[in-house]
């Protein structure tokens, strides 16, 4: 989409392993200019910036492993270093759009009858581990119903995930207006699309679902499958990050970039089920969980609307394209396996009444 609007376009990337473990994607542009560099080296970032007049910061380390320092390290660090470059360098950046995330909201917002609008902590341990999932109202215990999650609502992020990205806003918000320099954060929902790396464990239910369906495995969802999300096309993301990267209106604010609709997991499981023509494959709800994971996740796209950008692509559509281009992938191994291993083996995948036996 930058090149389509006459962009020259400098590719800033670590390759990292366990995305793309075979070096640059192939379906890259010929004209674009692609450096290797991590975003954490100061001295390469520095070359990297040459002759740039704006930056869309998507480099992140994104996971549910507990190798906590490095979040924070490549997510955080890596946009105070940008602002110290910059700075030191006088460099003539004029524009700063950063990937932060949906789960700077933590839990969410959901409304109690008796108490208003609540946004309450993380799910305890002891409540998922008897297999009750649906949030209850801190104040008086009774059932809560969810709330769409909007920009002006607090925060509580309570992933290192989380945590960093939401950092990453303030270091860009507070450096930004300090020295004049305009910035944007992106709060994306689960964004889906074509050309997502088979390797990243991090990638959402499209990969793993229909992999698993494409290995004639059903999908096996956590808790009970009714937790509700919202996924949004990469095509519109794209759409949305050069939007607010050329819109002045959007300078110093956060925007969610969310999806057309609200949708549970097991609603996303059968659609996947029928996109990859295995009707009768009912979804397994296993009875696990995922330990930090939230139960109802829906951002508004209210504040992008008014700056005239709206989700287009409906989710059946961009799973419909998502699935077709997996069965045209060469050589498919079941990576499913080995990201589950991965999280297994990290602890974070646990079951109803404990951790499971899978763990050990
Ligand atoms: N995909 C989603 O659903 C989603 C949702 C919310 C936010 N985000 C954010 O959007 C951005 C893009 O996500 P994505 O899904 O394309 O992720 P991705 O993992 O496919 O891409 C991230 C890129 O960052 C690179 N990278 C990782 N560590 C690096 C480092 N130290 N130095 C330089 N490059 C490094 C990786 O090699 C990879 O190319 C990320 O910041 C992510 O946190 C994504």
């Amino acid at each position: 989409m930058l090149l389509q609007r006459g962009y020259d376009v400098r590719i800033f990337d670590s390759l990292q392993q366990r995305v793309h473990p075979h070096g640059w994607p192939t379906y890259l542009a010929a004209d674009i200019e692609k450096v290797v560099g991590d975003v954490r080296d100061g001295d390469a970032l520095g070359r990297a910036l040459e002759g740039v007049d704006g930056v869309i910061h998507l480099a992140a380390y994104q996971d549910y492993m507990p190798d906590f320092s490095t979040y924070y390290a490549v997510n955080t660090v890596s946009i105070a270093l940008l602002f110290e470059l910059i700075v030191a360098r006088g460099l003539p950046i004029q524009k700063i759009v950063s990937a932060s995330s949906q789960s700077v909201y933590g839990e969410g917002r959901y409304e109690c009858q008796a108490c208003g609008e609540i946004h309450p902590p993380s799910r305890p341990e002891a409540q998922l581990a008897r297999g009750e999932w649906e949030n209850r109202c801190p104040n008086c215990a009774a059932e809560v119903t969810p709330l769409p999650l909007i920009e002006t609502a607090p925060v509580h992020p309570h992933t290192a995930y989380g945590i960093s990205k939401y950092a990453l806003e303030l270091t860009s918000l507070n450096l930004g207006r300090k020295y004049g320099i305009p910035v944007t954060n992106m709060r994306y929902s689960i964004v889906q699309g074509t050309r997502n790396s088979f390797f990243n464990a991090y990638s959402g239910v499209a990969r793993i679902f229909t992999l698993r369906l494409l290995h004639d495995q059903p999908p096996v969802v956590y808790e009970d499958g009714r937790q509700q999300r919202d996924y949004v096309s990469v095509h519109d993301v794209a759409r949305a990050n050069v939007l607010v990267l050329e819109d002045e209106r959007a300078n110093f604010r956060n925007f969610n970039a969310a999806g057309q609709k609200m949708t549970t997991v097991l609603e996303v499981a059968r659609l996947l089920t029928k996109l990859c023509d295995k009707a009768g494959a009912e979804p397994e709800v296993s009875g696990e969980y995922r330990f930090g994971d939230t139960r109802h996740t829906v951002s508004s796209w209210e504040a992008l609307g008014a700056l005239g950008w709206r989700p287009e692509r409906a989710m059946e559509d961009f799973l419909a394209e998502y699935v077709a281009w997996v069965r045209q992938q060469p050589n498919l191994e079941d990576f499913y396996a080995r990201s589950q291993k991965a999280m297994r083996s990290a602890g974070v995948i646990r079951s109803v009444g404990g951790i499971t036996a899978a763990i050990a």
